[in-house]
């Protein structure tokens, strides 16, 4: 199958007062239809400059290479015009803190109404119509409609957010930590709406985590960033049995360490994105490198099929 999205090259640099942060380069990536495609890494790491590259919600000033496919169309080279079409109607965003998505002055009614007739031209009835049923699909009941957002909890604001991203029908939906500020059952209930709504409208699911619990659980693959660089990338079972990548592997000896209650993460810290590291990004905190790390960078090899992974030993761990 072809894919919906397809990520090539990217890169992503950031204009600043002490210079260019270099959040995402040279980043391959692709999503096929209805797959759910995890985006792991620390802080800073670049996930969520990738869900705004994609969505075409950077900065002004901001240096994009690159390109981002999506069912064949160039985004990067998209009017502003044409994008505000495409955000809602083909590609949405969830965040982790829908008050960032919900204005606290309109009701959710509101929302819905305002969200639907920007893009498609249907009475104010049937907007309506639409809102309650996309409220009640998320086990929110319909009288709630006439409510501001601040009289809901902090989980069904989510699912509200959720509600409306997916009010349009969007085919990609890039969910950004959308749990991150959920307790744990408020979080399973969440991550299994997004399993339904996926299965039921056959959406590609972009689901950007730090939580690798969560990428076990619901994700088809899942791709591992360093510092703005693709270090692994591949099937959720091959990686999380054979991590081929020091730093993937760091990654999940520090969940395996949280479940024995001891915390083990990975030494050191990320590096300053405006200087990376030399070679290798992840060369100074590997317990694996050698001098060619600091030399040389690493390309992505797929070291099984469909198992990509940048290290320059990636075949010491097969
Ligand atoms: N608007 C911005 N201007 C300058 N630097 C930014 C901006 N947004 C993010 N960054 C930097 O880009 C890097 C990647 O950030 P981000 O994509 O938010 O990472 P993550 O979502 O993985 O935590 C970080 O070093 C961050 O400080
Ligand atoms: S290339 Fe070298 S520094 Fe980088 S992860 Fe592999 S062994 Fe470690
Ligand atoms: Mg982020």
């Amino acid at each position: 199958m072809d894919p919906m999205l397809q990520v090539q090259d990217l890169s992503v640099h950031y204009k600043t007062r002490r210079g260019f942060v270099r959040a995402l380069e040279e980043l391959r990536l692709d999503a096929i239809q209805g797959e759910t495609v995890g985006v792991v890494g620390e802080t800073g790491s670049g996930k969520s400059t990738l869900g705004k590259a994609i969505l075409g919600i950077l900065p002004a000033g901001t240096q994009v290479d690159g390109k981002i496919l999506f069912r064949g169309r160039d985004l990067t080279q998209l009017s502003n015009q044409m994008y505000r079409r495409l955000r809602g109607e083909e590609i949405a965003l969830i965040f982790q803190d829908p008050m960032t998505r919900l204005n606290p002055l309109m009701t959710i009614m509101d929302h819905f109404v305002e969200e639907i007739r920007d893009h498609e031209s249907v009475s104010a009835d049937e907007a309506r119509r639409r809102a309650r049923e996309a409220l009640v699909s998320m086990g929110i009941h319909e009288s709630r409609i006439k409510n501001y957002p601040h009289e809901f909890s902090g989980g069904m604001r989510q699912r509200i957010m959720i509600a409306l991203a997916i009010v349009l029908k969007p085919s990609l939906l890039i969910a950004d930590e959308p749990t991150t500020s959920l307790d744990v059952i408020v979080e399973s209930q969440i991550l299994g709406i997004l399993q339904d709504l996926k299965r039921a409208y056959s959406m590609s699911l972009l689901l950007i985590t730090h939580n690798l619990g969560i990428v076990a659980e619901v994700c088809d693959r899942v791709a591992v960033l360093y510092a703005g660089k693709l270090v692994e990338l591949g099937p959720v079972r091959d990686i999380f049995r054979k991590p081929l990548h020091p730093y993937t592997q760091g990654l999940l000896s520090s969940i395996i360490h949280l479940e024995t209650k001891e915390l083990h993460s990975i030494e050191g810290s990320p590096p300053n994105m405006i200087a990376p590291p030399s070679g290798c990004r992840f060369h100074p905190r590997c317990p694996y490198a050698q001098s060619i790390c600091v030399e040389r960078l690493p390309p992505l090899v797929e070291f099984e099929p469909g198992h990509f992974a940048a290290c320059h030993f990636g075949d010491k761990f097969l």
